[in-house]
Parts: C-alpha cells; sequence; structure tokens
C-alpha cells in the first residue's frame, strides 16, 4: 500500500530513532527540492548531516527547506542552481565551502523526465535532457570532487535509474542519460577508489514523486490509471516511496558502504530481475 503522497515527504517525525551516520558531515543535494531529493535531505538532516539542497526551482528549494526546519531539521540550506550550468555550479560549490569548510556527501539527484522516440524527440529536447540528466553529473562532480580530494574523501552517490540497466518503450533519450550515468558511476569509482571517494549509483523503478505524477500525464495517462499499470511491472505489486530511495542513498553515503564502490543499486521492487 502507498504511504506517502508524491510530495517526497516520508521517513517519519523529525529524527526519529535514527541512528546519526551523518554527523559532523555536509552533503549537497541536487534537485533536492522535490521528490526523491527531498525525501533524501530529510533522511540525512534526521541522521545528523547538515544539508545544502540545490534546485533550479528558487521557490520550491526555499520551501522544502522551510518545511524540513519546520519538522525539527534546521540544519538545512536551499540554494538555487541550475546543474547545466558549470559557473552556477562553481559558485554553489564555493558558497557550501565558504558556510561548512567541507563537503562529505554529493547526491547527484536534479533529474528531467520527456517522453519520446527518436524520430519524436528533437534536438533540443535530447540537449535538454541529456544536459540535465548526464552532463550535470560530470559537472557537479568536476567541482566536488576536488574538494573531496582535498579533504581526503568523500561519497558521491547517482540518481540513474532501472533505464540504466534494462531498455524503455518512449524514453530513448532518458534511458541513454541514465546508461551513461551508470557508465560514469563505474568510471568515477575506478578513478577515485584509492583516492577515498566511493561513486556508487541507485536505479529506482518507479517512484511517486511529482515527477512520476507529471510523466503520467505526459504519456496521456491520469496518475491513478499509470499506478495500476506499474503495479504489474514491478513484482512486489506496487511503486515506491520516496523514502525508499532516500534510505538506499543514506545507505550508499554512508560509512555502512564502506566495501561499496561502482555499484548500480536496483531500488525497484524487483523490477529489473524479471
Ligand atoms: N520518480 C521516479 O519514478 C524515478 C525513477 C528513476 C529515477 N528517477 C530519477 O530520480 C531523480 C529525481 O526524480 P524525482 O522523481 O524526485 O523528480 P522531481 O521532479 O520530483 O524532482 C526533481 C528536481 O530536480 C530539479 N531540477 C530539474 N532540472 C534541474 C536543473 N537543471 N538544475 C537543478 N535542479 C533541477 C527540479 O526542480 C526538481 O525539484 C531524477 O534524476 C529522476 O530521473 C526518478
Amino acid at each position: 500500500m502507498q504511504t506517502e503522497d508524491g510530495t517526497g515527504k516520508g521517513g517519519g517525525e523529525a529524527g526519529a530513532s535514527r541512528c546519526r551516520r551523518f554527523e559532523g558531515k555536509v552533503a549537497l543535494i541536487t534537485g533536492g527540492a522535490s521528490g526523491i531529493g527531498l525525501a533524501t535531505a530529510g533522511r540525512l538532516l534526521e541522521e545528523g548531516a547538515a544539508v545544502v539542497i540545490a534546485d533550479l526551482d528558487s521557490e520550491a528549494a526555499q520551501a522544502a527547506a522551510a518545511e524540513l526546519k519546520d519538522r525539527g531539521l534546521p540544519d538545512v540550506a536551499a540554494r538555487r542552481c541550475d546543474v547545466t550550468r558549470g559557473a552556477e555550479v562553481e559558485a554553489l560549490v564555493a558558497w557550501i565551502l565558504s558556510e561548512h569548510e567541507r563537503l562529505d556527501v554529493l547526491f547527484n539527484n536534479a533529474g528531467i523526465y520527456e517522453p519520446g522516440e527518436v524520430h519524436e524527440i528533437d534536438e533540443e529536447a535530447w540537449d535538454r535532457q541529456i544536459g540535465v540528466n548526464l552532463r550535470s553529473v560530470y559537472l557537479v562532480s568536476h567541482h566536488v570532487v576536488p574538494v573531496m580530494l582535498e579533504q581526503g574523501g568523500g561519497a558521491i552517490v547517482n540518481n540513474a535509474s532501472v533505464a540504466a540497466l534494462v531498455g524503455d518503450f518512449k524514453s530513448a533519450a532518458y534511458c541513454t542519460g541514465k546508461g551513461g550515468v551508470g557508465m560514469l558511476t563505474r568510471a568515477m569509482a575506478l578513478d577515485y577508489a584509492k583516492r577515498g571517494i566511493r561513486v556508487n549509483a541507485i536505479c529506482c523503478g518507479e517512484i511517486d514523486t511529482p515527477l512520476f505524477v507529471r510523466e503520467s500525464y505526459q504519456i496521456g495517462l491520469t496518475p491513478e490509471s499509470y499506478r495500476e499499470i506499474l503495479y504489474e511491472a514491478h513484482p512486489v505489486g506496487r511503486i515506491g516511496l520516496p523514502s525508499e530511495a532516500a534510505a538506499a542513498v543514506a545507505y550508499l553515503a554512508s560509512d555502512d558502504a564502506s566495501f561499496l564502490t561502482g555499484v548500480l543499486l536496483p531500488v525497484d521492487g524487483g523490477y529489473s530481475a524479471v
């Protein structure tokens, strides 16, 4: 049964019976104003991290931070940043260092979905999806990795998708971008394995977020009717909750996963096991 409403909330009351794996650590979450990013912000805050939410949508980011503070999680800041623009990412990382003097966890989460077969997707739509879903993972990591190298380590989690593991219909640009994120995850994991930076990815099946709701209408369905179809596709018989994706991110970013790097972890209710 679904217990969340797609807003990215969840994970219980602030700090409720959570271990504090991120005490003293600083985390940057791109696309943190909504969905999986917002749920992960809540989870990492509950576990003791200072969290910076960076999002294209400044108003939503401010609202998300205010909501988290209302839940008793004060150590959160919201910054507007378009993760496709190098100068904005550079300024964001400089601001984090001026505020916190370190950066331990990067969750490359910002993403968009636009349906289409190759003959339907125009050049702008192709570039937009590859830009937000793949190039940004390079770009944000490009500015964050030097900080992690300097401080002796860190953990990066990329938000790929089951679309990095199996193909999907009418999603050519999305699958291409997420497939690239999967391979970038493995390549970065190898490059930094001996220098204290672990790089892993989550590969979610359908998660009940605002992106899912938009995706439903984009393909001509209501969220309710699309949910029914997706229940069939996910062996556990339901789609996922933002908090379930957030729990996987928290695990990969924590020292509990100290021997994991280069992993593409399905968080998909068995979708990719079929
Ligand atoms: N929801 C799913 O079913 C699902 C499944 C697999 C993977 N994912 C991936 O999870 C990630 C988060 O998805 P979600 O479902 O939480 O979506 P969402 O739409 O709820 O949140 C995405 C956030 O990214 C932000 N964003 C978009 N473009 C940006 C940019 N250029 N710069 C900065 N921020 C930007 C949006 O403003 C939004 O707040 C995406 O990468 C998505 O591809 C989602």
